[in-house]
């Protein structure tokens, strides 16, 4: 049912959100970009679902990359940073006065036109080698994830550092998914776990060079 034909109410039910949340688990990059293309209303309906469901984690993702961006500042570093898949854009909200923070998303919130550009994780319209420091924030949904991890592979420059945080509940293993992503070209730097959600950064030091056999799984919010 297209959402501008629900009623407010209805259109922000959970079960909206997890039917929304479940299809960009589900399906390659490219058909939730153009469903969220034509239907440009599920970007906002599917944050309104997910920011309640962040309200209730003890770790958030936001509080784990802002340590990081912290450190970058005290240090008076002055990285490019892309946060792919930055859904509300609220670390370059944050941050954006003090690092150089682009943001990239398949959906935007209306008003975030100047912040947000839109853009497929796996056809970010940069050069090779632009940034720095790349962000994937929960933003790892699509079912092709190999594409995912190679274009970050071309975007970020030699040396240059991915940092993944994730639902621990869709790897087996941390250990196991670190090593995949070493295999696009990735040298984990530091991994740690909080429990209900992992952190990983990894510096690139070549080209893809290995067979990839598992990612992460989908992540599937029970019914309440
Ligand atoms: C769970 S939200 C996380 C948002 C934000 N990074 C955070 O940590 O709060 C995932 C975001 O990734 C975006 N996303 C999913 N697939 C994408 C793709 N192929 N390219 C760009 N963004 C994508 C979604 O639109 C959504 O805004």
């Amino acid at each position: 049912m297209p959402v501008q034909r629900m009623s407010k109410k209805q259109s922000l039910t959970p079960s909206i959100f997890r039917m929304i949340n479940e299809e960009l688990y589900t399906n390659p990059s490219q058909q939730s970009a153009s469903r969220f293309k034509k239907e440009p209303e599920l970007f906002e309906v599917y944050h309104q679902g997910y920011a309640e469901q962040v309200q209730q984690w003890p770790v958030k993702p936001f509080d784990i990359i802002s340590k990081y961006l912290k450190q970058l500042i005290s240090k008076k570093a002055t990285p490019v940073i892309a946060d792919v898949g930055c859904g509300q854009a609220k670390i370059a909200k944050t941050f954006g006065k003090q690092l150089n923070i682009q943001s990239f998303d398949i959906g935007r919130t209306p008003g975030d036109e100047d912040l947000v550009t839109l853009a497929n994780m796996t056809q970010i319209p940069v050069q090779a080698a632009t940034f720095d420091i790349l962000i994937y924030s929960l933003s790892i949904m699509g079912s092709d994830q190999k594409s995912i991890f190679t274009e970050a592979t071309r975007i970020l420059k030699m040396n240059g550092q991915l940092w993944v945080v994730e639902i621990s509940s869709r790897v087996k293993s941390t250990d196991e998914f670190n090593q995949q992503v070493e295999q696009f070209g990735f040298k984990l730097k530091e991994t740690k776990d909080y429990g209900f959600i992992f952190v990983s950064v990894f510096e690139k030091v070549g080209e893809k060079k290995g067979k990839v056999t598992e990612l992460l799984g989908p992540c599937i919010y029970k019914r309440r």
